[in-house]
């Protein structure tokens, strides 16, 4: 009896949680928000594609490719290279399978069949969406992009604070299964470097940009950081801090100067 009991408890007390979820402000927001994002065009592989068009398109490298049918085979490069550890996804096609920081070890120590002086044109940084181990593979991949390339990372505009939680396997929150962790931190403390340059594309999650050389609205951000700095101050001043711009219009900007410049 006493079990019969909890059991429909339980049931109840499962049911009105459902419900709460349905109305809840939160959550119907954060439903919307997912939508749009999803809809925004073009995708990552587009930006990448374009990118390398202003390089010598000749060396490609993505860190973290789960399934290569995603994005890394979309990428029109003539050497292309991937590395991932293999945790999520199971029929794992990579050049190297191990984590980005035993990569760059390797590379720099000679121990891989590339040379230790290889310069990618293009850097496509999606492993782990740590705010730690991001800025670690931007320091790595500072050493190994050409000066005229470009680091691209993903996942740098999380909706909400619920995708930049820090936790990849924790779905009961609006944002479900769909996670930007914490990226963002990395790309927003690298665009204070005065001798990098940076943008961000607002599409696909946030497709960050860093450059060593000033392509027209790249831009750095001055002043003192706040340690305190958090999501809610992101939110606020997102537009300036993150220099998030439709990638559409930066390459009718873009194009407008080099025409001027006798380029195209
Ligand atoms: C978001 S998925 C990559 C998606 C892919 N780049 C795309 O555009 O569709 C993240 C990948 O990073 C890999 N990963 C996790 N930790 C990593 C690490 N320390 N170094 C490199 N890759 C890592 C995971 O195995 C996973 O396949």
């Amino acid at each position: 009896m006493k079990i019969i009991r909890k059991f429909i408890g339980d049931f109840i007390r499962s049911i009105r949680i459902g419900k709460n979820i349905q109305s809840d402000p939160y959550f119907i927001k954060t439903k919307q928000l997912i939508t749009t994002e999803l809809k925004k065009e073009p995708k990552r592989h587009d930006i990448i594609n374009f990118l390398l068009t202003l390089t010598n398109s000749k060396q490609y490298l993505e860190i973290g490719v789960r399934n290569p049918d995603d994005n890394f085979n979309h990428i029109l490069c003539e050497h292309k290279y991937s590395v991932d550890p293999g945790i999520e996804y199971l029929d794992y096609k990579v050049n190297f399978k191990m984590t980005s920081d035993v990569f760059f070890e390797s590379l720099k120590t000679s121990e891989l069949e590339l040379s230790k002086d290889i310069k990618f044109d293009v850097i496509f940084i999606d492993g782990l969406h740590l705010a730690q181990q991001v800025e670690r593979d931007i320091q790595n991949s500072l050493n190994f992009i050409n000066d005229h390339g470009f680091i691209v990372l993903h996942d740098c505009n999380p909706p909400t604070e619920f995708h930049q939680r820090e936790d990849y396997y924790f779905r009961n929150s609006p944002a479900k299964g769909f996670w930007n962790g914490t990226t963002w931190k990395a790309f927003y403390k690298f665009r204070h470097l005065q001798d990098l340059y940076s943008i961000c594309f607002d599409t696909d999650w946030g497709i960050g940009v860093l450059s060593k050389r000033k392509w027209p609205m790249f831009n750095t951000l001055n002043g003192m950081e706040n340690s305190y700095y958090g999501f809610k101050e992101l939110q606020k001043s997102k537009n300036s801090h993150l220099n998030l711009q439709e990638f559409d219009f930066w390459k009718a900007t873009l194009k407008n100067e080099l025409k001027l410049n006798g380029v195209f």
